[in-house]
């Protein structure tokens, strides 16, 4: 089944990689890529990279690599046609395809909209006559007019069926507000589910709203009514505020238990709040926060469920990957309360004092050994070392090493050459995982795929360079001059070369992602040319490759292993120069 490009192209677009293989594979940004466990291959250290600008993923270990949909195919084990299905229903766009998968990517997309009406609704509300009351409730929780409409907070009427009767005028059907769940049903009538409540919508990261939570204006119980799960809405996989907080200069996420805790701490400037939606935090909730922070604070309340949740959360947010601190607020107040009393100053002093990971870490370490055996002490300067040599300022790594060397009964002097052979041993894996990468190419050029052969590996190195240029900047491709694809000697590059420079020409993605009837095997070698090749773009070096391929085509000359690395060297001069 051929779908059209442009379609295939929304496709890519609103299937980020990182957010697609980020359902499977938990990610830790590095520089311009993400890096994981690759999911097609036991491992222990993460070889498998994604590069969100490039919208493809590779594995430096067992060599998979493609787009958005080679990666549903390959993980999921489906066709073609059921990847690019299984990723459309994700993003909620419809196929164009037969009338049954239509009408089911339909009853989503009409889920979404009414959802987003029925917010304006409520939100409407809020200004309306009836709405006085809650208004005045907002004020008197010191919710500000921007902060309320940024939040797209509402109130919901105290009537049986003022939404119902708003959803229908606008031509949402029963059974549309009953999936949504907007009602509640009896006797075959449908009403209100929310009655006289402060609405907060939740919205997921893709900005659509997905449900609501809403909150009693009073004493009174439940003090609030969520949304339960639908089509468009599951609880495990969403948090309260993260809409806005991804967006955060911040730099870390704070996790705090509460809606109003979420929108205060907006309201006063922490726009990194988020808050799990009323249940303990779940490890999709962790998995989705990793992909947006590397740090998080927790700030439960400080009564003992919100330290049992506090316990429950650091291992969970730690298994993905991220940096905990624990923050717990004096005589048992929660941010909003905090904020609203001694405001944002003060609050951030509070944030300043919770408990850094260093220290975490560090006593952690410390606990692991009997500091009066002699052997173990050794054990614990060295693996404190190592955390230490890892610290980015000297300040840090003095004021650590110190405590450390008091803590071992060393001198200062002693503890700072531990501190320096940990920090050599870190650089030489480096190095070494460097060199890996490096040498990979010439190593995996010729074995890894039976179906691709470099003939003339010089050309093939131009060639490869040229795409990986094109698919960093397309507008390299109006310095290809003459170029066509039979100059290429791999038959492989030059198609797919000419199935870029055409999609240039018609304005559309120029991306691997996109590409059509290309093998796993092809795909795996593409995204290999295009994750390793990382020098920088330059129409020059553009058009020194061209040339090659074009007087190597003339020539047609064979050259060797020994020739390749001897080019690919002066490559790397050259970039060198030219930086
Ligand atoms: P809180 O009781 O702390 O609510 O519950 P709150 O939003 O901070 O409101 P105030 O400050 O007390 O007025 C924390 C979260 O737990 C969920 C809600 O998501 C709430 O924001 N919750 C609470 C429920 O789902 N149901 C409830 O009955 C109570
Ligand atoms: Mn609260």
């Amino acid at each position: 089944m051929a779908f059209p490009p442009s379609f295939i192209d929304e496709l890519v677009a609103r299937n980020p990689i990182e957010d697609v293989v980020g359902q499977y594979v938990t990610l830790k940004r590095s520089g311009s890529n993400m890096f994981g466990l690759c999911p097609f291959h036991g491992e222990k250290t993460a070889s498998f990279s994604v590069a969100p600008d490039k919208g493809i993923y590779y594995c430096f270990g067992c060599h998979k690599g493609g787009g958005a949909i080679n990666f549903m195919m390959e993980l999921e084990g489906l066709s073609y046609p059921d990847a690019v299905r299984a990723l459309a229903k994700r993003a909620g766009m419809e196929v164009p395809e037969d009338e049954q998968y239509q009408s089911r990517y339909r009853q989503q997309e009409r889920l979404w909209a009414l959802m987003k009406e029925a917010g304006r609704f409520f939100h409407a509300a809020l200004y309306s006559p009836e709405g006085k009351e809650c208004l005045e409730y907002t004020q008197k929780r010191g919710l500000s007019k921007s902060i309320i409409t940024r939040f797209g907070i509402g109130f919901a009427p105290n009537s049986w069926n003022s939404l119902v009767t708003a959803m229908k005028a606008k031509g949402y059907t029963d059974q549309e507000l009953i999936a949504a769940d907007l009602v509640g049903e009896k006797n075959g009538r449908i009403y209100d589910r929310f009655r006289n409540r402060l609405m907060f919508p939740i919205i997921d990261v893709r900005g659509n709203v997905v449900g609501f939570g809403g909150r009693v204006l009073d004493d009174s119980k439940p003090k609030y009514l969520n949304s339960n799960e639908t089509v468009i809405f599951n609880k495990r996989k969403n948090l309260f505020g993260l809409n806005l907080a991804k967006k955060t200069k911040l730099g870390y996420l704070i996790l705090v238990e509460g809606n109003i805790d979420v929108v205060t701490m907006h309201q006063y400037g922490f726009d990194n709040a988020v808050a799990s939606l009323g249940t303990s935090l779940t490890e999709e909730q962790a998995t989705l926060i990793s992909r947006y922070a590397e740090q998080v604070i927790l700030l439960y309340d400080g009564d003992s469920a919100g330290q049992k949740a506090t316990r429950r959360a650091i291992p969970m947010l730690e298994k993905a990957g991220i940096h905990v601190k624990v923050l717990q607020i004096p005589d048992g107040m929660d941010p909003d309360d905090y904020l609203q009393k001694f405001g944002a100053d003060r609050f951030k002093m509070l944030l300043d004092g919770s408990t850094n990971r260093v220290e975490y870490q560090l006593s952690a370490i410390r606990g692991n050994y009997d500091l009066n055996i002699d052997d173990q002490r050794v054990k614990f300067m060295q693996e404190a070392a190592d955390l230490i040599s890892s610290l980015g300022s000297a300040a840090q790594r003095e004021v650590y090493g110190n405590r450390v060397a008091e803590a071992a009964k060393v001198s200062f002097e002693t503890m700072k050459l531990e501190i320096a052979k940990a920090y050599k041993r870190r650089q030489n894996k480096q190095r070494k995982q460097q060199e890996a990468i490096d040498l990979a190419p010439v190593k995996a050029l010729q074995p890894k795929s039976r179906t691709i052969r470099y003939d003339n590996v010089k050309s093939a190195m131009a060639e490869e360079g040229i795409l990986a240029q094109i698919l960093r900047e397309p507008a390299m491709l109006d310095q290809a001059g003459s170029l066509k694809a039979e100059d290429f000697s791999v038959e492989l590059l030059g198609r797919v070369y000419a199935q870029l420079l055409d999609r240039y020409k018609q304005g559309l993605e120029v991306s691997l992602s996109v590409l059509a009837d290309m093998t796993a095997e092809e795909m795996n070698h593409l995204s290999a040319i295009s994750q390793r090749q990382t020098g920088p773009v330059s129409e020059a070096s553009f058009r020194d490759c061209v040339r090659t391929v074009q007087t190597q085509h003339e020539s047609k000359s064979v050259t060797s292993d020994e020739d390749l690395l001897a080019f690919r060297n002066k490559l790397k001069e050259r970039k060198g120069t030219q930086q």
